[in-house]
């Protein structure tokens, strides 16, 4: 499988959502992470010499040398991509996963980056709605869903909600379920257990 998380926007969540995603694919066969984002977050969380991530995270360059070495391959793409890096994804990728928080710049950039994969002829791409707001009064999620509906894009049912044991993950270069003290670390990493199996039963089909 090669997943591609992919968006124009900054800051939505594609590092957390590669990270989450190839801990996942790593269950079910040996896995890289390509970190093509010269920032190297994916590095930084997952790619440490204590780490006890069970996979691999790789620049390009040094996926040279673990060519075919891989099962699973998921991509961690910087913001603003050319649109030859999203062709080139779209011919490589079996998925593509846009994130997107549901705030208002967030899906118009989202939504703009899904046009240019639709114009390239892609049918692999669905939005990713992360960063929810867990307050239940929130319409935030819903008016997101409908407004990307309206315009014929793609969504996973699923959605990553707002923790903040992401970031105590990130600094402590662990997966969110590992957070200690912190009582929404396991429902956090529910939240992509459940697209995970979205995205295993999108590839099949
Ligand atoms: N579901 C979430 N709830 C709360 N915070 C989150 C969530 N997902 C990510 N974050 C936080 O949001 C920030 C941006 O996340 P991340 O680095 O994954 O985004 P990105 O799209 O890769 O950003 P960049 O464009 O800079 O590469 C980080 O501080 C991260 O911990
Ligand atoms: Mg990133």
């Amino acid at each position: 499988m090669i997943i591609a998380i992919v968006n124009s926007k900054g800051g939505v969540a594609k590092t957390t959502s590669a990270i989450h995603i190839a801990y996942q694919l790593s269950n079910v066969g040996s896995t890289g992470l390509i970190d093509a984002d010269p920032n190297r977050s994916s590095r930084a969380w997952a790619g440490r010499s204590d780490s006890t991530f069970p996979f691999k995270v790789l620049t390009e360059i040094e996926m040279i040398g673990f060519q075919g070495q891989f099962q699973h391959i998921v991509t961690d793409t910087k913001a603003r991509p050319e649109p030859e890096d999203l062709n080139a994804l779209l011919n490589a990728a079996n998925l593509i996963v846009l994130p997107s928080s549901p705030s208002g710049d967030d899906l118009r950039v989202t939504a703009e980056t899904a046009r240019v994969l639709q114009k390239l002829g892609s049918t692999k791409h669905r939005v990713l709605l992360t960063k929810v707001p867990t307050n239940y009064k929130s319409s935030d999620e819903a008016d997101a869903r409908s407004w990307l509906k309206a315009q014929d894009i793609p969504l996973f049912n699923g959605r990553i909600r707002f923790y903040k044991a992401y970031d105590k993950a990130f600094l402590e270069g662990i997966p969110v379920f590992q957070v200690r003290g912190d009582a929404k670390a396991k429902v956090a990493w529910s939240d992509y257990q459940a697209v995970f199996k979205e995205i295993v039963s999108c590839v099949a089909a």
